[in-house]
C-alpha cells in the first residue's frame, strides 16, 4: 500500500528472448504484487523484430520507433525518449537493443538504464563477442549486466555469469550457452534494482 508503480520499459531489436525471460520471472515471482512492478511496454527500433509479436502475445503493449525513419542519431534518440517517457518507467532495460545511444539519452536515464552484453566485460565490448573470445583462445566466456554510461559497454557491473568454452565450439554454440545464462542473471539483476528503487 502506498508504493508507486514501477514500470519497466524493454527495448529490443531482435528475438527478445531476454525480454521473455524477464516477463516470465515477473509473472512467476509475482513482481506486480510484491514489488508493484510490471513490464509496461516493449519498444523496438526494427519493425520486423520477432520479439514484438512475442511481447504482444504476452499481453504487453508494443511500439516501433524505426531508426531508418530518422535523419540523425539525435532525432531517433529524441523520438525514442519521448516514447519511453510517456510510460514514466522506473527502469529502461536494453535486451538485445542493437543501437548506440547518444550521451544525452544515456544521461537522461542515468542510474535506471541497464544493458546485458554477451561477454565478460571489460573483455570484448562491441560486436561479434563469441567469435572473438574463441579466436583469443579464452577458456571461459559469459555475459554481463551493467548500468549504461556514455562509454559503450563500460558501465558499472551489476551481475555476471561464466560458461566454459569447449573444444569445437562455434560462435553459435557458445552464444546459446551464454544466452541460457543471460536468461537467469538478467531477471535477477532487474529484480534487485526494483527492490532498491524507492517507493
Ligand atoms: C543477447 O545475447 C544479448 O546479450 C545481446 O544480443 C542478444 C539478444 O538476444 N546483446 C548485445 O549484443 C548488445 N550489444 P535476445 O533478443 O534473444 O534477448
Amino acid at each position: 500500500m502506498g508504493s508507486s508503480p514501477k514500470d519497466i520499459v524493454i527495448l529490443i531489436s531482435g528475438g527478445g528472448s531476454n525480454m521473455v525471460a524477464i516477463t516470465n520471472a515477473a509473472q512467476k515471482e509475482r513482481w506486480q504484487d510484491t514489488l508493484h512492478a510490471r513490464v509496461a511496454c516493449v519498444i523496438s527500433n526494427k519493425p520486423g523484430a520477432e520479439g514484438l509479436a512475442t511481447a504482444a502475445g504476452l499481453g504487453i503493449a508494443t511500439q516501433v520507433i524505426d531508426h531508418k525513419q530518422f535523419d540523425s542519431r539525435d532525432a531517433f534518440d529524441a523520438a525514442l525518449q519521448g516514447a519511453i517517457d510517456a510510460c514514466q518507467p522506473t527502469l529502461v532495460v536494453l535486451a538485445g537493443f542493437m543501437r548506440i545511444l547518444t550521451p544525452a539519452f544515456v544521461a537522461h536515464y542515468a542510474g535506471r538504464l541497464v544493458n546485458i552484453h554477451p561477454s565478460l566485460l571489460p573483455a570484448f565490448p562491441g560486436l561479434n563477442t563469441h567469435q572473438r573470445a574463441i579466436d583469443a583462445g579464452c577458456k571461459v566466456a559469459g555475459a554481463t549486466v551493467h548500468l549504461v554510461t556514455a562509454d559503450l559497454d563500460h558501465g558499472p557491473i551489476l551481475a555476471q555469469a561464466v560458461v566454459p568454452i569447449l573444444a569445437g565450439d562455434s560462435a553459435n554454440t557458445l552464444a546459446a550457452r551464454v544466452l541460457s545464462q543471460e536468461h537467469l542473471i538478467y531477471p535477477r539483476a532487474i529484480r534487485a534494482l526494483l527492490e532498491q528503487a524507492a517507493g
